[in-house]
């Protein structure tokens, strides 16, 4: 990828494209209102509070991420939604409960005016829902036209220069690539044959792209994750990226498992288990969304410990991931780790996480960073997988013949070398040898 020669200014309005309207996409239109009225602070976002070094460390430049990228500003942003619900924003938080009483009416009216448009869905794709706000059509593609039509209706009314799209909703059954999803020709001959490997998921991306809007992927689903829309996001020079939002345990599991093997300490084993309550728990009650989320979730591991080059530290981990739909913990989820580690000479230590989280207080920033991102990418022109920000991402997406990295700090690095290389600023590899010249 070349750097780019010049970055567009954010002059305008940005439209953030959700489809799911539901816990993390209301907790975030709500979070960045009370903000915008000076109620609350944008808490976890990089966006709106990150610092980033530039240059020596002796020369004390260390100005906000906002105030080195051109980003859209948080007045400049406008919302819409998809839902097989008909509850406007207001509604779905108030079902959704994540925040309280005492905030939501501050935003009520606001929220109220925010109403799903009519949703691309299939019961097959997310066993344990049922809604009645969906769109009909006779093919795949015939939907996926009708969300091109929705992008632009929203642009126009909402007088937008821009949009990006979040997905933000529920998890869809696990599915692989194949053959349909190989290139674009039989991907789109695929929509209008309604193949069943073609998820609603897939639609909303298709038509995203088309429309030259970027798209990420907050959930584990397949999505764009497959080499038909790699190759239309590129030809189309659209932004793309995923998967699955790091929140909670696993955005634990990537800084302390980088630790542990940063000083050589050995691992049999790594036991992680949850209890949620709201709709995403319900849903992934389902054997096939859940097998979806456990495969993005078991990834992390194997990725950071590469068992294949440390054979006597993590040759024989067993890794377990397990998600209990328990209601009275609504979206407050509990996570619970057992860490068995081995250290000098083989003996053995156990470390117990207990992470009391809310899922979507940890989300809601995180769809806030991505479509300011992904918005400054396309205005700086780069194209496809936007693999700065796998920062975001359980499951992050990468080049096909590279490996993923999932190890937090290297992340966070790659990000910030990627605003400083994208602004014509020095890297920074922090070997600082010049300082004891
Ligand atoms: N909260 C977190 O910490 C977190 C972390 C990682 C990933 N995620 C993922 O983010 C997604 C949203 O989580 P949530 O807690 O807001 O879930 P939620 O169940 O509250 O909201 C999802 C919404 O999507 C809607 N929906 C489902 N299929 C749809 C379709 N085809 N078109 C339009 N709408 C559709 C549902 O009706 C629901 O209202 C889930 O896939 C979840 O797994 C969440």
């Amino acid at each position: 990828m070349r750097r780019p020669a010049s970055i567009a200014p954010p002059k305008g309005k940005l439209g953030v494209l959700m489809p799911g309207m539901g816990a993390v996409s209301t907790t975030f239109m709500a979070g960045v209102e009370l903000v915008r009225r000076g109620e609350s602070v944008p808490v976890g976002s990089l966006t709106q509070l990150g610092t980033i070094r530039l240059g020596k460390r002796t020369e004390g430049r260390v100005p906000k991420i906002k105030d080195l990228v051109p980003l859209a500003k948080l007045d400049d942003l406008v919302f819409g939604g998809w839902d097989v619900f008909p509850d406007d924003a207001y509604q779905a938080a108030t079902k959704a409960g994540v925040l309280d009483a005492r905030d939501l009416t501050k935003v009520q009216k606001f929220l109220k005016t925010i109403k799903p448009m009519k949703a691309a869905f299939d019961q097959s794709y997310v066993k344990n829902l049922q809604g009645t706000n969906v769109k009909k059509g006779k093919t795949k593609f015939d939907l996926a036209e009708q969300i091109r039509q929705d992008i632009r209706d929203f642009k126009k009314k909402n007088k937008c220069d821009r949009l990006v799209m979040v997905w933000c909703a529920s998890t869809e059954v696990f599915l692989k690539a194949e053959d349909v999803h190989k290139d674009l020709k039989s991907f789109e001959k695929g929509m209008k044959a309604n193949h069943p490997a073609i998820a609603p998921s897939m639609l909303y991306a298709w038509a995203a792209i088309s429309e030259g809007v970027p798209f990420a992927n907050g959930a584990p689903n397949l999505t764009v994750d497959i080499p038909a829309l790699e190759e239309y996001a590129k030809a189309k020079e659209v932004p793309i990226g995923g998967k699955d939002f790091k929140t909670g345990q696993t955005l634990l599991k990537t800084v302390l498992a980088p630790a542990f093997k940063a000083r050589m300490l050995g691992m049999n084993g790594w036991f992680s288990t949850n209890i949620l309550g709201n709709r995403d728990g319900e849903v992934l009650d389902d054997p096939g969304s859940f097998k979806t989320k456990e495969e993005s979730k078991l990834g992390a591991l194997e990725y950071i410990l590469q068992p294949s080059i440390y054979p006597e530290l993590y040759g024989k981990i067993h890794h377990k991931v397990r998600i209990n739909y328990y209601p009275p913990r609504g979206d407050n989820k509990e996570g619970w780790d057992n860490i068995d580690i081995f250290g000098w000479l083989g003996y053995p230590m156990q470390i117990k996480v207990d992470f009391l989280c809310r899922d979507s207080i940890l989300a809601a920033p995180i769809v806030l960073d991505l479509a300011l991102f992904f918005d400054l990418a396309k205005r700086a022109g780069m194209r496809g997988i936007q693999e700065w920000l796998s920062f975001y991402f359980k499951s992050p997406m990468c080049a096909r013949e590279l490996y993923p990295e999932h190890d937090l700090f290297i992340q966070s690095m790659k990000l910030k070398n990627t605003l400083r290389w994208m602004m014509g600023e020095e890297l920074i590899t922090h070997l600082g040898a010049e300082y004891y010249d």
